[in-house]
C-alpha cells in the first residue's frame, strides 16, 4: 500500500487502506514522544509552514511538535500580524510563502475549500487543518487512532456524535472516517443544528441524545459554537445543556466500556459536564497526545522520502 497524495484535504478523499496506513504509522511513531530524546532525523532538511487564519491551541501546536519530533524545520505565519491585515489575498499570501520553499503548508481558514484552492495552485503539499464548515481531517485521524487503541478495532462500533453538527467540520470528517472503516455513526443535536444532508453521508440522524447514546461504544461530544448562537440556533444555554449536554446519568445507557471524546476546546457545563470530561471514561487528553503522532505520520507521508 502506498500513499500517493500531494495534499491532505479531507477524509472524503482517502481510501480505508490509506487511513489504516496513516494510523499504523502514527501508532509506531508514538513511542518517539516518550523517549528521553524526542527526536528522529526522518524529515531533516524539510520545512513545514503553518498559516492559521483562525485561532488554535491543539492543532497548530501539535503540528509544530510533530514536525520537530521528525527534525523538520517549522515556520508559523501569525496572520493577525501579517500583511493579510493590509488586504493581501489568500493566493498572494500563499504564493509568497511558497517562494520561500517550504515542503508543506498547513492551513486553517474560515472559508470551506480554501486549502483546496491553494492545493490546485501550489507545488508544495497542502494540509487542511480545518476549513470553514467542511473538514478537519487530522482531527478525524487522531479520533480514529484513539478509538482503535481503546477498542482494538474500528469496525462494528456504534459511534454517537452529539451537539452542534451544523457548524462542525470535525463531525463531517468523523462521519466519513468512521463510516469508511466500517462503524455506524449516529448524529444527534437540536433540529436547528442538524444540516439536511447528513443521511447522504451515511449517518443516522436523531434529535434525541438519549437515542444516540443508547448502546454506544464511543460518544464524541462537540463544542457548541457559542459565537454563532446569537443567530437563533438555540433558545437558551440552560435548555441546550438539559437536552444535549452529556452528564453522568447518560452513561449507563451506553456500553459499559463506552469512551467519551471531545475535540476541544470544551464548554464545561454546557455540552459536557466536568464529571464526564474528567471521568474514567474520558479519553479527551489521549486524543491530544494522539494528535502529535497522527500529524507526524501525515507529515511523513506527504514530505518524507519514502512513500508507503
Ligand atoms: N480540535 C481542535 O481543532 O482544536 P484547536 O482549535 O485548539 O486546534
Amino acid at each position: 500500500m502506498e500513499f500517493r497524495h500531494k495534499d491532505l484535504l479531507g477524509i472524503a478523499d482517502l481510501e480505508p487502506e490509506e487511513i489504516r496506513l496513516i494510523l499504523d504509522t502514527a501508532a509506531s511513531f508514538k513511542e518517539i514522544s516518550v523517549r528521553p530524546i524526542k527526536k528522529v532525523p526522518t524529515l531533516r532538511g524539510k520545512m513545514m509552514m503553518t498559516v492559521f487564519y483562525e485561532p488554535s491551541t491543539r492543532t497548530r501546536t501539535s503540528f509544530e511538535i510533530a514536525a520537530k519530533r521528525l527534525s523538520a524545520d517549522t515556520q508559523s505565519l501569525t496572520v493577525a500580524a501579517s500583511s493579510v491585515t493590509k488586504g493581501e489575498t489568500l493566493a498572494d499570501t500563499a504564493h509568497n510563502l511558497e517562494a520561500m520553499k517550504p515542503d508543506v503548508l498547513v492551513i486553517r481558514h474560515p472559508a470551506s475549500g480554501a486549502p483546496h484552492f491553494l492545493a490546485q495552485r501550489l507545488k508544495c503539499g497542502v494540509i487542511n487543518a480545518g476549513d470553514g464548515l467542511h473538514e478537519h481531517p487530522t482531527q478525524a485521524l487522531l479520533d480514529l487512532l484513539t478509538v482503535q487503541e481503546a477498542k482494538g478495532r474500528l469496525d462494528g462500533l456504534k459511534i454517537a456524535i452529539i451537539g452542534d453538527i451544523a457548524h462542525s467540520r470535525v463531525a463531517r470528517s468523523n462521519i466519513y472516517g468512521f463510516t469508511k472503516m466500517g462503524s455506524q455513526v449516529t448524529v444527534a443535536g437540536p433540529a436547528t443544528l442538524l444540516p439536511p444532508y447528513l443521511e447522504t453521508l451515511g449517518a443516522t440522524v436523531t434529535t434525541s441524545l438519549l437515542e444516540a447514546v443508547t448502546g454506544a461504544d464511543v460518544i464524541i461530544m462537540l463544542r457548541l459554537q457559542l459565537e454563532r448562537m446569537g443567530q437563533g440556533f438555540i433558545s437558551t444555554l440552560r435548555e441546550y445543556r438539559d437536552y444535549f449536554g452529556l452528564a453522568p446519568r447518560h452513561l449507563h445507557l451506553a456500553k459499559d466500556d463506552v469512551i467519551i471524546m471531545h475535540p476541544g476546546p470544551l464548554n464545561r457545563g454546557v455540552e459536557i459536564s466536568p464529571e464526564v470530561a474528567d471521568g474514567p471514561n474520558s479519553l479527551i487528553l489521549e486524543q491530544v497526545t494522539n494528535g502529535v503522532a497522527v500529524r507526524m505520520a501525515v507529515l511523513y507521508f506527504l514530505i518524507g522520502g519514502e512513500k508507503g
